[in-house]
């Protein structure tokens, strides 16, 4: 079982509800849930997946994140309805060196729970445990043209825009796209938007 040496985790499991009256409990994940994230990763479109920053569909790589949990350095918190994984959010952040105050938020919902508030909710979560534990300011990373609705969402909690990485992603057939960054401070600013 992962633990847990910079964040407070006693609030999870926790039950949040979606827009269409049923909920989700959010868990941090646990060794055992590789199976059940490397499924959920495969209902993600492989036209999307292809923007993600690993090779989610590798049973070697999911069997890697498993075996070597450290929330302190990647926390995913996964979202569950009916025993099946429906989003995973994580908050990655380095432990030592200048940059230590630093977080970066990722997100990914399954197509079929979207526009639910799941994203919203589960960015919220991470960036509310950010917050709790002394992280100072959150950096948050889309493609433009195709996370698009990710940036809409990261906007919704907060999140503003601070530049721009020109022709730093690439489409399949080589068309090149720039990286958003959109970041939020923490403290006073988190307070403000009313969390
Ligand atoms: C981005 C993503 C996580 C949003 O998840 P979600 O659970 O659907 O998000 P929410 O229901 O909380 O909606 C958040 C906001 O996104 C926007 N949004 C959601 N679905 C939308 C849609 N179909 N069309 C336009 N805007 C949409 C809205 O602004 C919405 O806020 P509102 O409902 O208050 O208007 C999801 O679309 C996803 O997994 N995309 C693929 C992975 C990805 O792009 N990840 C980003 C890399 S970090």
């Amino acid at each position: 079982m992962a633990t847990s040496h910079v964040y407070k985790l006693s609030a999870y499991p926790k039950e949040v509800p979606l827009r269409d009256g049923a909920s989700a409990v959010l868990k941090p994940m646990t060794p055992e849930d590789a199976d059940a994230l490397l499924h959920f990763f495969l209902r993600v479109p492989p036209d999307e997946r292809y923007y993600l920053k690993e090779d989610v569909t590798s049973p070697k790589v999911i069997q890697q994140w498993a075996a070597q949990l450290d929330y302190d350095r990647a926390l995913p918190l996964l979202a569950w309805v009916d025993g099946r994984i429906v989003a995973n959010g994580t908050l990655h952040r380095t432990r030592a060196g200048a940059r230590r105050h630093v977080g970066e938020v990722r997100i990914v919902v399954d197509p079929e729970y979207r526009n639910q508030g799941l994203g919203t909710t589960i960015i919220r979560e991470l960036a509310a445990i950010a917050n709790e534990n002394g992280l100072e300011r959150l950096l948050y990373q889309a493609v433009a043209g195709r996370e698009d609705i990710a940036i809409k969402a990261a906007e919704a909690v907060g999140f503003v825009r601070v530049g721009v990485l020109p022709s730093h992603a690439k489409d399949l057939d080589g068309h090149l796209r720039d990286i958003v960054l959109l970041e939020m401070p923490l403290g006073d600013w988190f307070k403000w938007w009313g969390f």
